[in-house]
């Protein structure tokens, strides 16, 4: 009687001490929540109106375009077989003939040795950045610098450092003090800034220290380069830069990503990224559609237009002097000190029947936030001059 009566008080105190921890797990949850609805920063997920585009990433309008859909409806068709599942792991069964072409496919547009596909950029970056940098070697990242890159330098154990954005001599300042395999991650394109990294001086400096160069061309690729390859292969620094990352869901309007380098970089990827190695590989579908994207655009001169449509927007956002981020790119933006101006200006534009992001800290610095607007090419310019015109209106209030 009495061990049955320890047993259930046993019980029972394992259970409260249960709700207790699980209480306690949640109070810290809602804790963490409240701090962002304070700050101005709670993330939510939306799903968004018909609004006039100026915020997706489908800059070339890949995602959206009909001609695009009867060039990959074509290619699905010449396949008798079901396209929808990988089955496994690219190392267990989730390989096949037409993935391998694909990246040789991509190598040689990219003009490099090799490509490997990651199912999307951020597992690329955690993939390279997690496994090749050793104890003892040094990670140096420009300040911006993409969350992935960062997310995978600190699964290594190399030691790491950031410069200035776009700093060279805080670069130098770096990389005169680091150890070890020196690796320096930049973006030829900033994903918040939308501004240019100066590539060949970075190039410059990572030879004269010996240090290998990786690259991210997410931003960059179908926009830079004869047909869109990307800056790296535009400035012709190919041979100089040890590795790129490029993504299939920005410009090609798909999903997905590879790294470009030497086939012995390409093996190592495979056995060593554990984001490549313990993952299904993305389906034979997902791959004919990154196919017949860059199908699509060889064919076309995409570059010409987007660049009418950055001129066209640089030109209206005159009437704002000084408050735009420098940006030979698509991704153009507004500095608006904080969160809850960035917000107020958000919900005027979406009123007026535009999609604009504002992009608030923690994601960009304190007294960095920002309206980031993404051109495209299937943005007229009457569309730009309003949504300016706007921009300048509720700026002022
Ligand atoms: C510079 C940069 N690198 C990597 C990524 C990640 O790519 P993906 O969206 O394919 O995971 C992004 C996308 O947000 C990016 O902007």
């Amino acid at each position: 009687m009495i061990k049955q009566l320890a047993k259930a008080v046993g019980y029972s105190c394992r259970f409260f001490y249960f709700r207790a921890v699980l209480n306690d797990i949640t109070s810290y949850i809602n804790a963490k929540l409240n701090e962002r609805i304070e700050g101005h920063s709670l993330r939510t997920l939306n799903t968004y109106v018909q609004l006039v585009d100026f915020c997706s990433n489908d800059y070339l309008g890949f995602a959206r375009s009909a001609d695009l859909q009867s060039i990959f409806q074509a290619e699905i068709s010449k396949h008798s077989y079901s396209l929808t599942g990988s089955t496994g792991s690219r190392l267990i069964s989730g390989n096949d003939p037409f993935t391998e072409d694909l990246e040789n496919y991509i190598s040689h547009f990219h003009q490099a040795e090799a490509a490997l596909i990651f199912n999307s950029g951020y597992d690329a970056n955690v993939g390279i950045f997690s496994s090749l940098p050793q104890r003892g070697d040094t990670i140096i990242t420009d300040e911006l610098i993409h969350a992935s890159i960062i997310d995978g330098a600190r699964l290594s154990f190399a030691n790491r450092y950031s410069f200035k954005h776009n700093d060279l001599n805080s670069l130098e300042e770096k990389l005169k003090v680091a150890k070890g395999r020196i690796f320096i991650a930049v973006e030829s394109i900033y994903s918040m800034d939308g501004d240019t990294a100066p590539l060949q001086k970075i190039a410059a400096l990572a030879e004269r220290y010996s240090a290998a160069l990786i690259v991210d061309e997410a931003h960059a690729v179908g926009i830079f380069g004869e047909q869109g390859q990307g800056l790296v292969h535009q400035l012709g620094l190919q041979d100089q830069v040890f590795a790129r990352i490029i993504t299939f869901g920005k410009a090609l309007g798909c999903h997905g990503a590879a790294i470009l380098g030497s086939q012995a970089l390409r093996s190592y990827l495979i056995n060593f990224a554990r984001s490549f190695i313990y993952t299904t590989a993305a389906s034979p579908l997902s791959h004919l559609s990154v196919y017949s994207a860059y199908q699509y655009l060889r064919r076309n001169n995409f570059k010409r237009d987007i660049e009418l449509k950055i001129a066209a927007f640089k030109e209206a956002a005159g009437q704002l002097p000084g408050l735009f981020i420098n940006s030979e790119s698509p991704i153009q933006c507004l500095l608006v000190e904080g969160n809850q101006k960035a917000k107020r200006l958000e919900a005027a534009l979406q009123d007026a029947g535009f999609a604009v992001r504002a992009i608030l800290h923690p994601t960009v610095a304190e007294g960095k936030e920002r309206l980031r607007f993404c051109l495209h090419t299937f943005n007229s310019d009457n569309e730009i001059k309003l949504l300016l015109k706007k921009v300048a209106e509720t700026f002022k209030d």
